[in-house]
């Protein structure tokens, strides 16, 4: 792991925006809470997303299906038999791996020759050097049961991705909705899988969120709308601020793809702990998801086209976003080391953080401080609060020299710090410090609105 990897994991918990579930009992692996700040966060990065691709189309609808589901969904789904990754246990240790991933992690090593790809058989336990058992294929499912009878339980699971309840309500929300393809419908919701690999701290978690959208097409048409969707999302990622010589597109091999895929590109993010990693993904469905569940079901999923009499089950280009993933990729990608900037006046320090988070994501929008604790600028400094909290979230700090509390915002990304001083109480004025710029502004108290109003796009 890279020091700035750490330190944003450093960060994270110090500052309230992620911490490990049940850490008072030592922890669960692959578990994470989000805290004050990182729901604020992760909630802002949903609405963003919700907003592009729901609020402002009249092309997609959105949904909030169940988590449990039966199981004959995911018999008809294809994950029963083939939601699988590689397993390999150490015989000393025991400790598990991901097969795949150790050969990707010893082909990345220095002395790797291409022309000699490493085997399985050349593979020792990384924690103890081991010997490790063959590959076995472990089902991903978390499998869960209902009712309270013993021996009279039925068996359901909890989705494995949420795309799924999409599929089963396609004809409800088609019909109740009026829709015509091309149409698509979204949803944002838990998705469970049992990974074996539990590393990299929200990377890759057992209980995860997920933003997910299906396109239902005429399958003449998949290849148009699969290309202007994968647009739409590397654009969705570029406009809030990610920046694009970390991001890159790379297409699954024939080999790799999910079994329900006839294509599948990932956006993948460069990150700090391991290159490029998987961050999003743009899939090609065909017929596969329709098909299936109109077979399983019995019920007809053939669509006919009223203009051209075309009867076919329509094709599925599918955008797979995870939230936990984009949350950490953002946070890792607004993490700016600066040396010292904001004065001499408190305890001496070399360093400091700028999380330049992008103003629709940052957790809180605007900090307003008195400059001293007493009557009358603290109670003048809550009421330009109570007025800003109106429209956006706020956080009051009236504790520590003026520059510690610019540092305490830069840390968690506040764009913008209000400062009330003595001289407000003459001109009616307040200091606005932005940030980035770190350029400050004088601006009236009765003004203070228009020009948040003007400074944010919401
Ligand atoms: N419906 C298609 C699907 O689920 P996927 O590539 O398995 O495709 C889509 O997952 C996205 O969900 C990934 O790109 C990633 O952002 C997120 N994701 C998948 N597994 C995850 C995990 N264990 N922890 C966090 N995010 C995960």
């Amino acid at each position: 792991m890279t020091d700035d990897f750490e330190k944003i994991i450093s960060l994270a918990k110090r500052r309230g925006f992620i911490y490990q579930t049940a850490e008072i009992y030592g922890g669960l692996a692959a578990s994470y809470d989000y805290g004050p700040l990182g729901v604020e966060l992760k909630n802002n990065l949903k609405k963003a997303w919700w907003k592009a691709m729901v609020a402002k189309r009249n092309d997609v609808v959105g949904l909030d299906s169940a988590i449990l589901t039966p199981r004959i969904v995911w018999e008809a789904s294809g994950h029963l038999q083939s939601f699988h990754d590689p397993l390999v246990e150490c015989k000393s240790c025991h400790h598990r791996f991901r097969a795949d991933h150790l050969l990707e992690a010893k082909q990345a090593e220095p002395g790797y020759i291409k022309e000699k790809p490493i085997e399985m058989k050349d593979l020792k336990c990384p924690d103890c050097g081991g010997e490790l058992t063959e590959p076995k294929n472990f089902n991903l499912l978390m499998k869960t049961e209902l009712g309270s009878v013993e021996g009279q339980k039925e068996e359901a699971y909890m989705r494995g991705e949420t795309c799924q309840g999409i599929y089963l309500d396609y004809l409800s929300v088609k019909e109740s909705m009026r829709k015509k393809l091309p149409f698509g419908i979204a949803q944002i919701g838990k998705a469970f899988r049992n990974e074996i690999t539990t590393k990299n701290f929200t990377f890759r978690m057992r209980e995860f969120e997920q933003m997910e959208q299906q396109y239902f097409v005429n399958p003449k048409d998949a290849e148009k709308h699969f290309n202007y969707w994968k647009e739409q999302r590397w654009n969705w990622y570029k406009n809030l601020g990610m920046k694009e010589e970390n991001m890159r597109w790379r297409q699954h091999a024939d080999n790799e793809r999910a079994h329900y895929a006839k294509d599948a590109w990932d956006i993948e993010y460069n990150t700090p702990w391991g290159g490029w990693k998987e961050m999003a993904g743009v899939h090609n469905r065909g017929d596969w998801d329709l098909s299936r569940h109109g077979q399983y079901s019995k019920v007809d999923m053939t669509y006919r086209d009223e203009e051209t009499g075309e009867k076919f089950i329509p094709w599925i280009v599918e955008t797979s976003d995870g939230a936990d993933r984009a949350v950490l990729m953002f946070l890792v990608d607004a993490f700016d080391e600066i040396d010292a900037r904001s004065g001499e006046e408190d305890a001496k320090h070399e360093k400091e953080i700028v999380l330049r988070l992008h103003k629709d994501l940052a957790p809180i929008k605007i900090a307003v401080f008195p400059l001293s604790k007493k009557e009358p600028l603290q109670k003048l400094a809550l009421e330009i609060q109570a007025e800003l909290w109106k429209k956006r979230m706020t956080q009051y700090d009236e504790s520590g020299s003026i520059g510690k509390r610019y540092r305490r915002q830069d840390e968690i990304g506040t764009p913008y710090c209000v400062t009330v001083d003595f001289d407000t109480l003459e001109d009616k004025k307040v200091t606005v410090r932005d940030r980035d710029t770190m350029e400050q502004e004088r601006v009236e108290i009765g003004n203070l609105k228009n020009y948040f109003d003007e400074k944010f796009d919401d």
